[in-house]
């Protein structure tokens, strides 16, 4: 898997840059929140007086005051806003904070700031998609269940405190997603399981956080078809003699996606059960009944022995080869 091993050797370079990054000096490092509250207490205590430099509002009329802010946002990527050429209320500090005059004239005065927690989730969402909408990964922004259920952008980014060499994330994952979905850990602790606790893949490989045109904002392939693509393109065919449920219904009619119980992350233990809940007489679904040969006491169980192209084949109807 080309992608995986890429994205591996793409992590090494990653461990590589923080260990040399850290090994720089502690200067390198996120300021921690305790110095930022003091530098504030301490921009309570001073005077109300700004340098001349900075009479726009750029990023160094707030750092005497607000030291700590202003090196977190020097450290991240943010810094580019500065180059943007669309003036200084959307570039630095302001670009997210609003419009910092009043504040600037008497510091006590935040009424005009964009202060993040006061803000809803709608306000920050379309401050943060002021400049990140054209973004491939916000295109169905839209459909974001995040956004419906109150967890905006800072649910997981964090442009000051982040704690992640990319994306600027409070956490990484996945530890950052089970802070709310803890229901999912033990499902990836089960005998058969992807492995995203190992760091072999990611949530966001299979899920896009920021919304998809899909349920469960599971993501499609670039093909527009099933994730599960991306990465088991054996199975994407196109065959000559389809498996329909692999086609239509998807990968999930069969598996557990997360992880389970069964070998091959299978639904049911018993390969037999699984696809008699379609191939009887009796199911609603178009699926022909097993021939009455098929004597269930004996090995007509084990379905795949015989009918092993299950995911679809070239040269056999009933998936032999
Ligand atoms: C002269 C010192 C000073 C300067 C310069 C200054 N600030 Fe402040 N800032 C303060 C003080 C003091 C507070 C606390 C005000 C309060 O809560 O009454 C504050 C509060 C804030 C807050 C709200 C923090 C919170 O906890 O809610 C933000 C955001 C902020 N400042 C941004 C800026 C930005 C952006 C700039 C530069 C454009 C800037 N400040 C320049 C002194 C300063
Ligand atoms: C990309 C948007 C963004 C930019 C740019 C930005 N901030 Fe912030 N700022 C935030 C968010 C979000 C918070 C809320 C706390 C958090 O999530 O870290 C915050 C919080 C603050 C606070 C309140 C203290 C706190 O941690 O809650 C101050 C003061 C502040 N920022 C100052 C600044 C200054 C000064 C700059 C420029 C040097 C700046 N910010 C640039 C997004 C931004
Ligand atoms: C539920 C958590 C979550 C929420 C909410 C969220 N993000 Fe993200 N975001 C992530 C993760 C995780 C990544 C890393 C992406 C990956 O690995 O595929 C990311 C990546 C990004 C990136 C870098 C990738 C790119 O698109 O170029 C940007 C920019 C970004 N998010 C902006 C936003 C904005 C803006 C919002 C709010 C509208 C937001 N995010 C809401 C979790 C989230
Ligand atoms: C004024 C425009 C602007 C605003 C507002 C803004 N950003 Fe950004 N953001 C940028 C730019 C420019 C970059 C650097 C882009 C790059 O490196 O390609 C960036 C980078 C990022 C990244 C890192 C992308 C990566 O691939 O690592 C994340 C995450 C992000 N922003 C999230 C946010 C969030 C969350 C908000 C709202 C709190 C926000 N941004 C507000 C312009 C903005
Ligand atoms: C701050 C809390 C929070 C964080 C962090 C968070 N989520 Fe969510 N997530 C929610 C809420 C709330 C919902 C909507 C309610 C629900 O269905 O659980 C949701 C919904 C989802 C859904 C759709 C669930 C469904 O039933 O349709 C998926 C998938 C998802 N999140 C994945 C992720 C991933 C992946 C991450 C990490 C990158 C993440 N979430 C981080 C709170 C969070
Ligand atoms: C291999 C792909 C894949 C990975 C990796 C993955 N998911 Fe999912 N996830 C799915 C699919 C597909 C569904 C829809 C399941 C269905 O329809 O039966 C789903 C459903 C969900 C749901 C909705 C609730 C449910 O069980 O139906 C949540 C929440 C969720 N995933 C969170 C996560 C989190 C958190 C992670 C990382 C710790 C993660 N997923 C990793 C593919 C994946
Ligand atoms: C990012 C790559 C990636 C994506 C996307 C992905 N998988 Fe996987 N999958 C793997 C890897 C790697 C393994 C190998 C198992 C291991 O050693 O962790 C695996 C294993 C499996 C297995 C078990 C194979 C066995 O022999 O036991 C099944 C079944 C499976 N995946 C189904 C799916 C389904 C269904 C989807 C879509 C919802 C999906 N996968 C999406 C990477 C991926
Ligand atoms: C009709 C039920 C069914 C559907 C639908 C299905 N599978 Fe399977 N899958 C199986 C069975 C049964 C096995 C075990 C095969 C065996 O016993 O040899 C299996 C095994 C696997 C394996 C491990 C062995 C191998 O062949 O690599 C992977 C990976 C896998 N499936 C991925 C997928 C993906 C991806 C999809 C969606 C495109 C999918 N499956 C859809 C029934 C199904
Ligand atoms: C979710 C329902 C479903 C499950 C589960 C399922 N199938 Fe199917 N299967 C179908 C449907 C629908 C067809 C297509 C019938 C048609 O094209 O007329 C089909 C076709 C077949 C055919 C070809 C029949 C023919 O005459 O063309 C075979 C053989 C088969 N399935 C075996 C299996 C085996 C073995 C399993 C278990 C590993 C299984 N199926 C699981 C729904 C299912
Ligand atoms: C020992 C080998 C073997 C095993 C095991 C086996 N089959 Fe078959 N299956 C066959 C043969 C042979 C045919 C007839 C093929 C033909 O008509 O060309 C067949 C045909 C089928 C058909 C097609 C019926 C039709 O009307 O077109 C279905 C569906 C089917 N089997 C399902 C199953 C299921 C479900 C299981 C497991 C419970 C299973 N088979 C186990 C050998 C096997």
């Amino acid at each position: 898997m080309p992608t995986r091993i890429s994205a591996y050797f793409a992590s090494l370079v990653t461990v590589f840059l923080v260990v040399t990054l850290t090994s720089q000096g502690q200067s390198q490092q996120q300021p921690p929140r305790e110095e930022s509250k003091s530098a504030s207490a301490q921009a309570k205590a001073a005077p109300a007086k700004v340098g001349s430099a900075a009479q726009d509002g750029g990023p160094s009329a707030c750092k005497d005051c607000h030291q700590a802010e202003y090196d977190s946002w020097e450290k991240s990527p943010h810094w580019r806003t500065t180059e943007n050429g669309k003036g200084p209320l959307h570039q630095g500090c302001q670009a997210c904070h609003g419009d910092a005059a009043a504040h600037l004239a008497d510091p006590s005065d935040t009424s005009k700031l964009f202060l993040f927690s006061k803000a809803s989730t709608e306000e920050v969402n379309k401050l943060c998609l002021s400049c990140h909408a054209s973004d491939s990964e916000q295109a169905h922004a839209a459909n974001s269940l995040h956004r419906d259920n109150g967890v905006s952008c800072v649910g997981c980014h964090s442009p000051h405190h982040a704690t992640t060499k990319q994306h600027l994330l409070s956490k990484a994952q996945p530890e950052l997603c089970y802070t709310c979905h803890l229901a999912q850990k033990p499902q990836f602790e089960m005998p058969f399981h992807h492995r995203v606790n190992e760091g072999l893949i990611e949530c966001t490989d299979c899920h896009n956080p920021h919304g998809t045109a899909a349920p469960k904002q599971v993501r499609l392939a670039d093909t527009q078809d099933q994730v599960c693509f991306k990465c088991h393109a054996d199975k994407q065919g196109p065959f000559v003699y389809e498996h329909a449920p692999v086609k239509i219904d998807g990968c999930t009619s069969c598996h557990n996606t997360h992880g389970g119980p069964n070998p091959h992350m299978l639904k049911l233990s018993n390969v037999n059960l699984l696809c008699l809940q379609c191939h009887t007489t009796s199911s609603f679904s178009s699926a022909p009944g097993a021939p009455s040969f098929h004597n269930q006491a004996t090995f007509f169980q084990a379905c795949t022995l015989c009918h092993i192209a299950i995911h679809g084949s070239n040269f056999s109807p009933t998936f032999f080869k």
